[in-house]
């Protein structure tokens, strides 16, 4: 975990606090570009003009009918992420990904999830270096060596399909990129852990030993979360282990993995905004995210590309570079 006196992530040989942690290298609030409006003929979601989701009551165990329709769901979700992460370079800003993922996803006949999710104001969650997630597209432009995680969800034929990914903005420093690789490994861990009849604190553990065996913080405040026909269910997925996570996995149920993970501390701040959350310590962070459904030998991934799709995009290139 990375201290006011250690060596700077970039590489520069100062220390982080003469460095990287100063206050004009922060992210801060940029300029939130307008409502983007939905075309009439594309269906909502109950939420789509209160904000509201109302309670959560959706059952764990999906029927064979809401699975089919979350293959489809899932498969656009990873198709529009892809479209997203080809978009990343220096330059770009992220309300012009916002406006590329609001438009793939209306291409595919669906509504974004996160406009007007209880009044998100976007259409997509962008997170740069220390934001952890629900990062609000803004007028920021990419900036060489940022990592930034880009997490869509649709909602099409009445269910979400929810992933996300960090994608690496031009030249990025050796130790953000292990960050972001030994971060993707995290998912692919508690993704393996997911077994019928086991508890679902199987996957925290997975995930939390892989990370501190980097020295790494898994973030604690932010889980993953059941998911169909509700954004979020009451079906609660921790990153970290704990021994009250007592469900027992079953064939039917379909939840979300999305480990965050931190450099430095895993504890959070919120932006005024009560949305954009930043490590407390301004470390930096990253996070991938699939939506999963328990089989009866393990888990599907609802929201990847078939191989031959992915091979050669961002999506899961190879940041494969230790730093040590
Ligand atoms: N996609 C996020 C998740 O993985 C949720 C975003 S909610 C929003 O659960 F309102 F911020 F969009
Ligand atoms: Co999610
Ligand atoms: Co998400």
């Amino acid at each position: 975990m990375i201290k006011q006196n250690d060596p700077c992530w970039c590489g520069s040989g100062k220390k982080y606090k003469r460095c990287h942690h100063q206050p004009h290298l922060l992210l801060r609030p940029g300029t939130i570009s307008p409502y983007r409006p939905v075309p009439e003929g594309i269906p909502r979601p109950p939420y789509a003009e209160t904000g509201d989701p109302g309670p959560e009551e959706e059952p764990d165990i999906k029927t064979a009918d809401v699975i089919e329709r979350m293959r489809i769901a899932g498969r656009k979700a990873a198709e529009i992420l892809q479209i997203a992460g080809d978009a990343v370079a220096p330059g770009v800003t992220t309300d012009e990904i916002d406006a590329i993922v609001h438009q793939a996803t209306i291409d595919r006949g669906g509504y974004p999830s996160p406009l007007n999710y209880r009044g998100f104001p976007k259409s997509v969650c962008t997170s740069v270096n220390e934001v952890i997630c629900h990062g609000v597209p803004d007028d920021r432009p990419l900036a060489d060596g940022d990592i930034v995680n880009i997490d869509v969800t649709i909602w099409v034929e009445g269910v979400h399909g929810d992933t996300n990914a960090t994608f690496l903005v031009g030249d990025v420093d050796p130790m953000s990129r292990k960050l972001v690789r030994v971060t993707r490994e995290c998912l692919d861990l508690g993704i393996d852990a997911v077994v019928p009849g086991r508890p679902i604190s199987d996957i925290g553990k997975a995930i939390e030993n892989h990370a501190s065996r980097y020295g790494y913080e898994v973030v604690r405040a932010f889980i993953g979360h059941g998911i169909g026909r509700e954004f979020h269910t009451d079906l609660h997925i921790l990153h970290y282990y704990s021994p009250n996570a007592t469900t027992v996995m079953e064939p039917g149920m379909t939840f979300t993995i999305e480990p965050m993970i931190s450099m430095g501390t895993g504890n959070h701040y919120l932006w005024p905004d009560r949305w954009t959350a930043v490590t407390a310590d301004e470390s930096r962070t990253a996070q991938f995210e699939h939506t999963i459904l328990v089989t009866d030998r393990g888990a599907e991934r609802l929201t990847e590309l078939p191989a031959a799709v992915t091979a050669g995009t961002g999506v899961d290139a190879d940041t494969d570079i230790d730093a040590g």
